[in-house]
């Protein structure tokens, strides 16, 4: 009887788990097989190879690389373009490898889903740098639309020597430079050395690019004392029309960016920055002597030496 029941119990163990096997995969298969297969696949460029081995030599004689040299350019050649990508902004809106690429991610072998994917040096490629601009515009268009305003683009379409997006936001993080970033990426170009004009551009883009980031800072802030003075009863109608005013002006700026037309730029940020200073003006909080904080400290501190008086006090009298 016992031995029946025990049977019963290891059949029902190994039905339950053929079931499983045959549901698991299929409910943890992710519906893109371009994503699902470059997960595993390795550094595979030669430069990437050779920074991997390079990075592992150091590992093993116990060198961290952020000491001995610049982790960020390892970490950018070894690491996989999957990896890359995982972490950025594309990945968490589910903009995949296809989209770009293009490829069939329905399907499951290299062969099929690679079947009409053409090489990156191809100029036929989606991805080749001059046709970067049209494969990005499907999604960015504002950015595409003033980007064929600019120098750059009839540059890139006559001599295909000018920055694309790829310059500036680079695969497959495609994050947004730093000012600082400004001096190497435009000055690979812009330099007397390169004789390529206007020569003064790195510094002038890195100048403009901080103060966007100003800009940035004061509009939060703003909006913050916005949020105070309401809560206050004062009325902010005019200081929130303002600050939405230079918000607006802010949004515009980055697609108006890819222009390059830089005294465009310089006056938008000017407008915007005028506009948030009248904000700033409306709701700045005022310093009137009979609400500084400043009377308060002396109580706190008057009470915390009191507190411990009475403490120290109470531990004597324990002893
Ligand atoms: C079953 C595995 C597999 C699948 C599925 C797959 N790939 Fe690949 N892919 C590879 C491997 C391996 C390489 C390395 C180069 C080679 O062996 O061709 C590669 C190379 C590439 C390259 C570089 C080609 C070059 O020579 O410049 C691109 C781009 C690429 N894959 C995109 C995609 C896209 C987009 C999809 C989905 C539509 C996809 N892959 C699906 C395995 C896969
Ligand atoms: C938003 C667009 C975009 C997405 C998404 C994207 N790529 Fe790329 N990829 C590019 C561009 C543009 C290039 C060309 C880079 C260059 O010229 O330096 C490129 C180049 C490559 C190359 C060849 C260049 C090299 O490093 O040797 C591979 C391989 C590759 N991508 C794989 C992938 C895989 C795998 C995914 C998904 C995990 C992916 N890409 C997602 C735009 C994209
Ligand atoms: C299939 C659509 C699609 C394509 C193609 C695409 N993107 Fe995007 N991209 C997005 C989405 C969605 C976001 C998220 C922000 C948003 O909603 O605008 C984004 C965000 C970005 C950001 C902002 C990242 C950040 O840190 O805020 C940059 C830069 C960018 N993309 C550059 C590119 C470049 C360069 C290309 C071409 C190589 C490209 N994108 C191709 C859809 C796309
Ligand atoms: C010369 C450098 C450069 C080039 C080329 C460039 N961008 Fe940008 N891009 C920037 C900078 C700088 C910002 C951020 C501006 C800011 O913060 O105001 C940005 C911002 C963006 C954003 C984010 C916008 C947002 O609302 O935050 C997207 C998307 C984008 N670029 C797409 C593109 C596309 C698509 C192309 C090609 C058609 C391109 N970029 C070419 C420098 C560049
Ligand atoms: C790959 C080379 C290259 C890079 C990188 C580059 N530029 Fe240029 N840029 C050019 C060329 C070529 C011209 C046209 C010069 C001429 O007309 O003689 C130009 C012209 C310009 C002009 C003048 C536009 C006009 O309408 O007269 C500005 C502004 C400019 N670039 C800004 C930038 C900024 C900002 C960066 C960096 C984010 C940058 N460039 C990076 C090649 C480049």
């Amino acid at each position: 009887m016992r031995v029946k029941s025990f049977n019963k119990i290891i059949l029902s163990f190994i039905i339950l788990a053929g079931f499983f096997f045959f549901l698991v995969p299929g409910a943890t298969a992710s519906e893109n097989s371009c994503i699902d297969c470059h997960k595993s696949v390795t550094p595979f460029t030669e430069e990437q190879k050779r920074f991997n081995q390079i990075r592992i030599e150091h590992l093993e004689r116990q060198v961290t690389c952020s000491l001995e040299c610049h982790e960020d350019r390892i970490r950018n050649l070894t690491t996989t373009n999957y990896q890359q990508w995982s972490e950025s902004v594309h990945a968490l809106k589910g903009v995949a490898c296809d989209a770009c690429h293009g490829g069939d991610p329905t399907q499951a072998t290299k062969e099929k889903a690679h079947a009409n994917l053409k090489n990156t040096t191809d100029p036929e490629s989606p991805v080749y740098y001059t046709n970067v601009p049209s494969t990005c515009g499907k999604c960015h268009p504002e950015e595409l639309a003033n980007f064929e305003n600019s120098t750059h683009y009839h540059k890139l379409e006559a001599l295909q020597l000018a920055p694309t997006c790829t310059t500036c936001h680079v695969p497959h993080t495609f994050t947004i430079l730093n000012p600082e970033d400004f001096i190497t990426t435009c000055g690979n170009c812009h330099s007397v050395y390169k004789k390529i004009a206007p020569y003064d551009i790195p510094l002038k883009a890195e100048d403009l690019l901080g103060q966007v980031n100003k800009l940035k800072f004061n509009i939060d802030m703003t909006g913050q004392d916005i949020f105070w003075a309401k809560k206050n009863g004062t009325d902010v109608t005019q200081a929130q029309q303002y600050a939405d005013s230079a918000l607006n002006r802010l949004q515009n700026l980055a697609p108006m960016w890819h222009e390059f037309n830089l005294t465009h730029f310089e006056d938008e940020l000017d407008a915007a920055n005028k506009d948030i200073r009248k904000a700033e003006m409306l709701v700045k909080p005022t310093a009137t002597p009979t609400s500084t904080p400043l009377p308060k400290m002396p109580g706190f501190i008057g009470l915390a030496g009191v507190i411990t008086l009475l403490l120290v006090w109470y531990l004597i009298r324990k002893k």
